[in-house]
């Protein structure tokens, strides 16, 4: 028995329970089968939590969130929520714990299963085999820099409309080693390979991103491959042939739009894991946030729909970067392989074929039958 790991699960709102459930019975059987102990506890995010305690994410949970190695979370929100203040609203949950755990780069791995294949935007010999890693910077740039608003631009007569818009881009050289860190000691595990996009041709930030990506790289992972590439070239190489790529490492808004893109190489929404990782506790692991990318389809939930791999394939995440079981997420990663190979479909995976899909805990049965067909 190793040490145990402690996990802290928010199913949350809609789907999430659902899928959850399923995530419960792989770490039940990685528990009985090899030799891992998990210390899980579970508690309340999103609307579930105002529910009960007035708001979408309670002080305990959150300092409970503080102390466990990883974080599983399945989805918040729902139509229920709409009208709530925006400080009460289920979002406000999950967007607290990214911050006060200061999760500053965000995993957004785009795997094809071959099975899945015609399910991509783009033709199965492009993505046969696909399996690259975006890393988003996720707590500086763009999004977050001052000065920012909306002005009035005075009587200016060249103005039509007479008002500005203004967001800046602003990096620290330590936000950005930081997470350049992060994609470094990724690749290692991986193809070894990272490749950094900004747009250093046009914006200062992207010059002082570029520097800094080149120093990390030179003073403390000179064994890792590195290229630089303009993100807007970067976009066009992720559809044209996204599997020269292994580890992409990238700024807050480029991430945003490049993982979305990504995505949609590999298909269904229902398929999509993520993590975002900060800095690392005394015991060495990183504070991680693991999460499918989905929300929480209110429109499908409480049916027995929902696609549950997602958030199997992020627990797979945090055995391999939290918990350092490299081999039992790539087990995980495999069973799933089978049980879409052996032609089990949630609704969400019909083709124009047609077919009966499985249920959520159908797809849950089927992912632990076959991992226990290996020894
Ligand atoms: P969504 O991801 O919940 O659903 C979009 C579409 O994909 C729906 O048709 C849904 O049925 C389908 N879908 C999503 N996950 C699926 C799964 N696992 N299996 C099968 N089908 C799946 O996004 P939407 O509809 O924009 O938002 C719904 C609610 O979720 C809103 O309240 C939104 O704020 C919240 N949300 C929460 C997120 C989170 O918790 N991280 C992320 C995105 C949205
Ligand atoms: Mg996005």
């Amino acid at each position: 028995m190793t040490a145990p790991y402690s996990l802290l699960v928010l199913p949350g709102d809609g789907i999430g329970p659902e899928v959850m459930a399923e995530v419960v019975k792989v770490v039940d059987w990685f528990q009985a089968n090899r030799g891992m102990s998990f210390d899980v506890s579970h508690d309340l995010v999103g609307g579930s939590a105002y529910d009960t305690h007035g708001v979408p994410l309670a002080d305990e949970t959150m300092a409970k969130a503080q102390q466990v190695d990883a974080v599983l979370l399945g989805a918040v929100g729902g139509p229920k929520y709409d009208d709530l203040d925006f400080s009460l609203k289920p979002e406000r949950g999950l967007l607290r714990l990214r911050k006060e755990m200061d999760l500053f780069a965000n995993l957004r791995p785009a795997q094809c299963f071959d099975a899945l294949a015609d399910f991509s935007s783009l033709k199965r010999e492009v993505v046969t085999g696909l399996d690259i890693l975006i890393v988003r910077e996720l707590t500086s740039g763009v999004y977050f820099g001052e000065p920012r608003g909306i002005h009035d631009d005075g009587n200016n007569p060249e103005n039509e409309g007479g008002r500005v818009g203004i967001n800046t881009q602003r990096y620290t050289s330590g936000e950005i080693r930081r997470v350049a860190r992060s994609a470094f000691e990724l690749a290692k595990r991986r193809g070894n390979k990272v490749c950094s996009m900004e747009k250093a041709n046009v914006m200062e930030s992207g010059i002082l991103w570029r520097e800094e990506v080149q120093w990390v790289h030179d003073n403390e992972y000179p064994d890792v491959e590195l290229s630089h590439m303009y993100a807007d070239n970067g976009a066009m190489q992720l559809v044209r042939n996204p599997r020269q790529f292994d580890v992409i490492v990238t700024d807050n808004l480029f991430g945003d739009l490049l993982s979305d893109a990504a995505a949609m190489l590999t298909g269904s929404l229902g398929m999509l894991p993520s993590a975002s990782l900060g800095a690392p506790m005394e015991n060495g692991r990183p504070k991680a946030l693991y999460e499918p990318v989905h929300g929480s389809a209110p429109d499908i939930a409480g049916q027995g729909k929902a696609n549950p791999i997602a958030c199997i394939l992020s627990f797979a995440m945090a055995l391999r970067y939290s918990f350092d079981q490299g081999d039992a997420a790539a087990e995980l990663e495999r069973a799933v392989e089978k049980v879409l190979a052996d032609g089990a479909r949630t609704a969400d995976l019909m083709g124009p074929e047609g077919g009966t899909p499985v249920s959520t805990s159908e797809m849950g049965d089927r992912i632990v039958a076959a991992l226990s067909t290996r020894t």
